[in-house]
């Protein structure tokens, strides 16, 4: 800390400020594969219009967060469109602009170390695992829906989001799971029936749903990539030289000393 010259107002060193940036960040759990994922790098053509609206409705968030009340968003859409990316870049940024604290947690791991906690005792959960989960500022429940809703997933998560709708604290959703089926035809789950009616219907209030649409952005990156044919057809191109260089080694000539020292002499 040190006062600001010619007031008696106190303020954090910047040295602090970065030292305790840095402490937020590591406290957030982000995956290592998404550490560097930002509203910047999140790449969207002229065309890909719900792409553009899952940014500004990201970019929302970041400039109204000390107004918005806890209203977060649910990103939904196909794999690989960039929900994860999305939700990590808003935790990331509100550690940096506001110095959150944040959580980042893929709700099946999360489903998971509750239940290793299990104590049969006292018959509860160990809140050493969920009171983070229900205090952090802001959360990121990442995949929400993927795992099997037994009566316990579905009460467990009502528990987490309820506590957290009660309190207008602010959580980001990502999920495979649509709200609607695409047609009539459609017998695919939607996200009503993975995570129930009541939970739903919480989420329709506590956040904004975002549909993403659009390619797989792994898939799109390993096409552009070169392939292994590229490869293995460069490997082709040399491979006659190194051969000639095997083949020279192994030539008849040296093979038959005598003809060869015959041909040194
Ligand atoms: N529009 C984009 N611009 C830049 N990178 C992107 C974009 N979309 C996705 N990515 C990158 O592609 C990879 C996959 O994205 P991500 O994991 O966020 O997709 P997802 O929608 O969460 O997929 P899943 O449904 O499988 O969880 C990540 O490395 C992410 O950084
Ligand atoms: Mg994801």
């Amino acid at each position: 800390m040190h006062v600001l010259p010619g007031s008696n107002v106190a303020q954090r060193c910047a040295c602090q400020t970065l030292d305790q940036r840095q402490r937020l960040f590591r406290a957030a759990h982000i995956p290592p594969r998404y550490q560097h994922c930002t509203l910047q790098d999140y790449k969207a053509a002229d065309a890909e219009t719900s792409k553009w609206i899952a940014k500004a409705e990201a970019q929302r968030i970041l400039d109204d967060y000390l107004v918005i009340d806890g209203r977060g968003l649910v990103f939904t859409g196909a794999v690989g469109v960039g929900k994860t990316h999305l939700a990590v870049a808003i935790l990331r940024e509100l550690i940096e602009r506001y110095q959150a604290h944040g959580l980042f947690y893929q709700f099946g791991a999360l489903l998971r170390q509750i239940q290793d906690s299990y104590n049969p005792v006292s018959q509860t959960s160990e809140l050493k695992v969920l009171q983070p989960v229900f205090d952090a500022e802001v959360l990121v429940l990442d995949e929400l829906g993927a795992s099997k809703p037994t009566d316990w997933v579905r009460d467990t998560m009502m528990q987490i989001i309820n506590t957290r709708y009660n309190d207008k604290r602010l959580t980001i959703f990502t999920t495979n799971y649509l709200d609607t089926r695409k047609n009539e035809k459609d017998i695919g789950e939607i996200l009503e029936d993975r995570i129930g009616t009541a939970l739903r219907s919480r989420l329709y209030e506590m956040c904004k749903t975002v549909v993403i649409e659009g390619e797989d952005y792994r898939k799109a990156m390993a096409n552009a990539r070169p392939t292994w044919r590229g490869g293995t057809s460069l490997l082709f191109q040399k491979q006659p030289i190194r051969l000639w260089a095997v083949r020279s080694c192994h030539s008849p000539a040296r093979l038959l000393p005598g003809r060869w020292r015959h041909s040194e002499r």
